[in-house]
């Protein structure tokens, strides 16, 4: 049996988590990092494992202790990632490409291909990683930054807040749209789009800044493009968690709404998917990605790895349970 996952913080205050016990050190060459600036950063630390492979419960630790992100959305994400990115037979996951250092892999479909993997996960118009179509979905993408930090000179004065967030989810999506024949915006990623484009106001501002959620843009790149804490950076002085960043979502989407859906194999051909989970029903968010993205993967599991599926299903229902979801039954 697998470790349940970890709590929430005892302490939730802002602290200095850049500390002389989690200095950065750059990775080295056979050190993995993707396309997640937040677990890049907690690697680069020592957070995480510095090799970039980690399991679930030392992620959601790491994330709670280094960032103070919430223990529902720590566990909701981290358990996603893992069941669709992960080895559930070795508990590992690598937070950037397919690696044989997470064990011997599960039979096909099962990808384990660790967070860089397309499209189960990891998804289009992300804010400084290109689309998986042009070649390269994980990797810090500079024209994709200088653009970012063009929005925010125009509409947060130099810095990344949620107008910045929302005019430039926007943007993103209207590129992919213009450019991208594959893009695809369903959910999961319709959702971990939007929640993104939030977390770098959640989680990379200095707790001590409590007046304004207003994110420098030279920290930005730090976190970016280097997964590098600032001297003497503080956590957030609050867990955020699903409730928070909903918040924060409300705020991007509401000035441009856009429906999910995908190009139909052809550029400027958005086409709305009416089938897709969208914010008007969050259960489903969850249920479609059981029985559709993860079933997928695991269509006909048997043994130790059904076990250890249907454990890392239970995880992951964990902070629904509340949300007046109903668990989907356990695979047989
Ligand atoms: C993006 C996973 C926690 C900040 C991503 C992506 C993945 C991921 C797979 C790529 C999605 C895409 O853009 O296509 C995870 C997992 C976490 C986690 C499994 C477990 C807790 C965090 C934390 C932070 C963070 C704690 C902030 C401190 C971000 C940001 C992006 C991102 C800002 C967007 C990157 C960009 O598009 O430029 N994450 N993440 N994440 N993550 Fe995380
Ligand atoms: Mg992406």
């Amino acid at each position: 049996t697998l470790a349940s996952p970890p709590g929430p913080l005892e302490d939730p205050s802002a602290k200095l988590v850049n500390d002389p016990a989690h200095p950065f050190i750059a990775p080295g060459p056979n050190d993995i990092r993707g396309p997640c600036p937040g677990l890049n950063t907690l690697a680069n630390h020592g957070y995480l494992p510095r090799n970039g492979i980690a399991s679930p419960s030392e992620i959601v630790s790491a994330a709670q202790e280094g960032f103070n992100m919430g223990n529902d959305i720590a566990v909701f994400v981290t358990y996603a990632a893992h069941l669709v990115d992960g080895n559930l037979l070795t508990d590992l996951l690598s937070i950037g490409g397919k690696t044989p250092e997470t064990g011997p892999d599960p039979p096909a479909p099962a990808i384990v291909g660790g967070l860089d993997t397309h499209a189960v996960f990891e998804g289009d118009a992300s804010t400084t990683r290109g689309d998986a179509f042009f070649g390269d979905n994980h990797s810090f993408n500079e024209s994709l930054f200088d653009e970012l930090t063009a929005f925010s000179n125009e509409f947060g004065a130099g810095s990344y807040n949620l107008s910045v967030a929302a005019e430039f989810r926007f943007q993103r999506i209207q590129d992919s749209i213009a450019t991208n024949p594959n893009f695809s915006f369903i959910s999961p990623r319709y959702y971990t789009a939007y929640a993104e484009s939030v977390f770098p106001i959640a989680f990379f501002v200095d707790g001590r800044i409590t007046d304004t959620l207003t994110l420098d843009m030279t920290v930005a790149r730090g976190f970016f493009q280097d997964g590098h804490m600032p001297d003497n950076f503080f956590r957030s002085n609050i867990s955020w968690g699903l409730t928070e960043i909903g918040g924060g979502i409300d705020i991007i989407f509401t000035p441009h709404p856009i429906e999910p859906g995908a190009n139909a194999g052809a550029l400027d051909s958005y086409t709305l998917d009416p089938n897709s989970a969208d914010f008007t029903d969050f259960c489903k968010l969850y249920t479609d990605f059981v029985n559709i993205t993860v079933r997928g993967l695991y269509p006909n599991a048997t043994g130790a790895l059904l076990g250890a599926l249907n454990q890392n299903l239970d995880f992951f229902f964990g902070p629904l349970q509340s949300r007046g979801c109903t668990q989907v039954p356990a695979f047989v």
